[in-house]
């Protein structure tokens, strides 16, 4: 009996990891609900006094400017706002990526 060892070439297929892993939206609804809320609103709206004080500088979470933005870019629009400096050392990357998720929750 012939036995014809094929050498199979392996296709393999390799499964790419986005570079930014999803986060947990759950985990990021609660910390937004914390962190986030007293300015944006909980869903993303702005919350009345900050619209005032801003007025179109703070940009609806839902609208399709933010939601179009990646996440990437989210995080580092977080960073570089003024008015974040108090809380963004407080909100290690993880954190923001989940509520990154809860964000994309509100489109
Ligand atoms: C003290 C009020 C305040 C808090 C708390 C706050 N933000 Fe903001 N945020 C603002 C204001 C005001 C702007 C827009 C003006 C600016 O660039 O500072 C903004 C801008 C942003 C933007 C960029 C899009 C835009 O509206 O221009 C993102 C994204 C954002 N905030 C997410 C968050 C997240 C996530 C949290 C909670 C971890 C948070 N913010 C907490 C006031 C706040």
């Amino acid at each position: 009996m012939k036995r014809f060892v094929l050498a199979a070439t392996a296709a393999v297929a390799v499964l790419c990891v986005p570079l930014s892993a999803a986060g947990d939206a759950a985990a990021g609804k609660a910390l937004y609900a914390k962190k986030c809320a007293m300015c944006h609103a909980a869903d993303g709206s702005g919350a009345p006094a900050m619209k005032k004080k801003f007025g179109d500088k703070l940009k609806p979470l839902a609208s399709a400017e933010v939601q179009k933005m990646k996440d990437a870019d989210l995080m580092k629009a977080f960073k570089a706002a003024a008015n974040h400096k108090a809380i963004a050392k407080g909100i290690a990357d993880a954190d923001l990526e989940n509520i990154i998720a809860h964000i994309r929750t509100m489109k």
